[in-house]
């Protein structure tokens, strides 16, 4: 049995990971997390999800001591703030908050010297699959092509681009020799002169209640290859999350993606 607890359980991926652990037979629910002044605190996981029954507590310290992994979707501050206890009390973390900067990248690396990390903006399955095709379709479609990454997502969503849509565009430009901190484009207007065929565009659409869709456009002369993944919901990434939390048991540190944990690297 896997002993998880799960950060930011009231949030919108907190509750779908309760539902998605309540729904497996090897994971057991020790604790759910919540900041200090929640009105959660003190109650009972089974009041977010039916049939569960684990505290939720403020006490991240207390929740990890007898965990085997802590399934975090929060923000990039919680998270780090989790990282440090996680690797104190040697407990396994998946991280799916998107919008960390470069020194929290930086120091999730360093933690993952001593304990096992999964980091993936997108822990869907089929998200996943697409990188793997996007880097085959950036090999074949290297000259002549012009890319474009454009996605869409729900109206609460507070970063741009999508953690998701970012890791396309690297994957692409890995696979074309580019660096994507230097050949991207992020939106247009104005007289923006004739597109150089070097960039990688962004464009992205805030609203509703969209879970989450990419597409990356390959536009050549004559032809336009599309590799479109449309999230219909959350359950996609619990479930991918709990698959994560699966593979990091027993091993004793390490960084992995979801290209690991689905075995899709070469
Ligand atoms: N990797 C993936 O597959 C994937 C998929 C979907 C979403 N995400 C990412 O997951 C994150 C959460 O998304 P969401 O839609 O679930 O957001 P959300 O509904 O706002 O939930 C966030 C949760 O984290 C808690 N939280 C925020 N700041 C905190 C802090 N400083 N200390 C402790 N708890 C804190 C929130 O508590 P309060 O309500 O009290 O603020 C809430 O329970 C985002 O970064 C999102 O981009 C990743």
């Amino acid at each position: 049995m896997i002993d998880v607890v799960i950060a930011g359980a009231s949030g919108r991926m907190g509750k779908v990971l309760l539902e998605a652990v309540a729904g497996a037979a090897d994971l057991r629910l020790v604790a759910a997390l919540e900041r200090a002044g929640s009105p959660w605190l003190g109650r009972n996981a089974g009041e977010l999800f039916l049939g569960l029954d684990a505290r939720i507590t403020d006490d991240a310290a207390d929740a990890l001591a007898t965990a085997t992994v802590l399934i975090d979707f929060t923000r990039p501050e919680a998270s780090l703030h989790h990282l440090a206890l996680c690797r104190e009390h040697e407990v396994a973390m998946v991280i799916g908050t998107t919008g960390f900067d470069a020194d929290g990248k930086a120091a999730i690396a360093e933690a993952a010297e001593d304990i096992p990390i999964v980091f993936a903006p997108n822990m869907s399955v089929g998200v996943n699959l697409a990188l793997k095709l996007l880097h085959t379709a950036a090999k074949v479609l290297a000259d002549g092509y012009d890319i474009e990454i454009v996605e869409a997502h729900h109206r609460h969503k507070v970063d741009a681009p999508s953690g998701t849509a970012l890791r396309m565009g690297e994957v692409v430009a890995g696979a074309l020799g580019r660096d994507l901190g230097t050949c991207a484009v992020y939106g247009r207007e104005g007289v923006t002169g004739e597109r150089n065929g070097q960039t990688i565009g962004f464009a992205t659409v805030r609203g509703g209640d969209v879970v989450g869709d990419h597409t990356v456009m390959f536009m050549g002369l004559g032809e336009r290859l599309e590799i479109t993944h449309k999230a219909s919901s959350r359950l996609t990434f619990a479930l991918g999350a709990l698959r994560a939390a699966r593979y990091l048991t027993g091993k004793s540190n390490g960084l992995y993606d979801m290209q690991d944990v689905l075995g899709l690297k070469d």
